[in-house]
């Protein structure tokens, strides 16, 4: 009974998230917008490009594609300043442990991020060689909520939507996640996270037990 296991990578795996949200806010706040971690919510799981329409709207900014092209590029290179020292401690607990019985117990693991650096921070924290496929920014068109890049991991494993469960810390991911008929597990904040089928508020509740029933379901 093999099962489609697919995790999110910021905010799940690795706490990436907080840099993503002090990089966008540098640039909000050059850009004299005001902006909140209840706006950050918004942009967790969405693309760079469209994470940068979201804060230009709140502050009602009507930028030329020079100027989105230049914050875009100084967000990314401020985000990898945060990177630089980053290795296996920035994992988030509980996450290694479940990696390893899902291994143990020979199931499918893949990753499904929209972030284009996905695959250095893998390697970075040296947990890439866990994933049987890796679907990241690079490789999808279509932003969560739409379900693309689930059903892409999914499909790279050889295994049904309906066969997968997915790791989300975003409210758009768990969508996603629902839309394409996978079990979703929210991780973070239960009042965030409510539409998610099960809910954790990080990975060490997660007992072996509770995937022994994932992979039966
Ligand atoms: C993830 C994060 C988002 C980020 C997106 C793109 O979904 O949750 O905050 O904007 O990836 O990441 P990138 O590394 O390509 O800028
Ligand atoms: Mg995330």
């Amino acid at each position: 009974n093999k099962k489609a296991f697919i995790f999110d990578l910021d905010g799940v795996i690795v706490d990436t998230a907080k840099y993503h949200y002090l990089a966008w806010q540098k640039i909000a706040g050059e850009l004299g917008i005001e902006f909140t971690p209840e706006h950050n919510e918004e942009l967790k799981g969405v693309s760079r490009v469209r994470s940068l329409d979201i804060i230009l709207n709140l502050g009602k900014i009507d930028a030329s594609q020079q100027d989105k092209d230049r914050w875009l590029l100084q967000k990314n290179e401020d985000y990898l300043g945060y990177l630089v020292h980053m290795d296996e401690s920035e994992i988030l607990p509980g996450v290694l442990p479940v990696l390893q019985y899902l291994k143990e117990q020979d199931q499918g693991i893949a990753l499904g991020s929209a972030s284009k650096n996905a695959r250095p921070i893998l390697e970075k924290v040296n947990i890439i060689s866990y994933f049987d496929a890796i679907v990241d920014g690079n490789d999808v068109t279509l932003a969560k909520p739409d379900p693309e890049v689930f059903i892409k991991a999914a499909s790279l494993l050889g295994i049904a939507a309906e066969k997968a469960i997915v790791f989300e810390d975003s409210v758009a991911g768990i969508q996603a996640a629902n839309i394409a008929g996978m079990t979703s597990i929210g991780i973070g904040e239960e009042a965030i996270l409510h539409e998610a089928q099960y809910h954790f508020p990080d990975f060490t509740p997660i007992e072996s037990g509770f995937i022994d029933m994932l992979i039966r379901k």
